[in-house]
């Protein structure tokens, strides 16, 4: 595969990616472009092949509080992977997998800066497998609901489990 990734660009075409799933498409159509550049809620980075965009993901600082500790709960910065979809053209190609690499090397390089201690995902009911096999497991959320239906299953994987890319 000759494909690049990077950041969104205003100027990009979103209106031709079609992953099959309604939400992410409608987001991605609608809303990463302004959440991006006017209101800096999340950045998304595109896979691209020729300029056409193959895939997907938007990322999010957020924070993790576990409710296993004995003491209030202490959040704890992570990285959220709010959204990640690849072109129904383009599924089963390594697409997915090429953007989940972008996210881990963007928390390892918030580790090093600003401090974070691992990845967590929203997975859609088909998608929970998908991340289970890159040691995601399952967590609590009490709050940062993104409102979809049918509601994510919260996951987690922790910094030391990620793995670092040769630079
Ligand atoms: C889930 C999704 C992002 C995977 O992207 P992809 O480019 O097709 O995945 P890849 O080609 O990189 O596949 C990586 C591995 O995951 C597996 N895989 C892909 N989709 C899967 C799924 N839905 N469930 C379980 N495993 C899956 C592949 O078989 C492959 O396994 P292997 O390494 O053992 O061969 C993509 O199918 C998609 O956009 N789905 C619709 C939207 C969605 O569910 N997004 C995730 C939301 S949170």
């Amino acid at each position: 595969m000759t494909v690049s990734v990077r950041r969104l660009e205003r100027d990009d075409d979103r209106t031709s990616f079609h992953s099959g799933n309604i939400e992410l498409d409608r987001f991605f159509h609608l809303y990463a472009g302004q959440n991006q550049f006017r209101h800096h809620l999340g950045t998304s980075y595109v896979v691209v092949d020729d300029e056409q965009i193959l895939g997907f993901v938007t990322v999010t600082p957020s924070e993790l509080a576990s409710s296993s500790e004995k003491k209030a709960a202490r959040p704890r910065p992570v990285l959220r992977l709010a959204r990640l979809a690849v072109d129904e053209r383009w599924k089963g190609r390594g697409v997915g997998t090429l953007l989940l690499r972008v996210v881990f090397q963007l928390a390892h390089r918030l580790a090093r800066e600003e401090g974070c201690v691992g990845v967590v995902g929203d997975a859609k009911p088909d998608a929970v497998t998908f991340y289970e096999k890159l040691g995601f497991e399952p967590v609590v959320a009490s709050a940062g609901h993104l409102g979809d239906r049918p509601e994510p299953t919260p996951l987690f994987l922790p910094l030391a489990l990620i793995p670092v890319d040769e630079e």
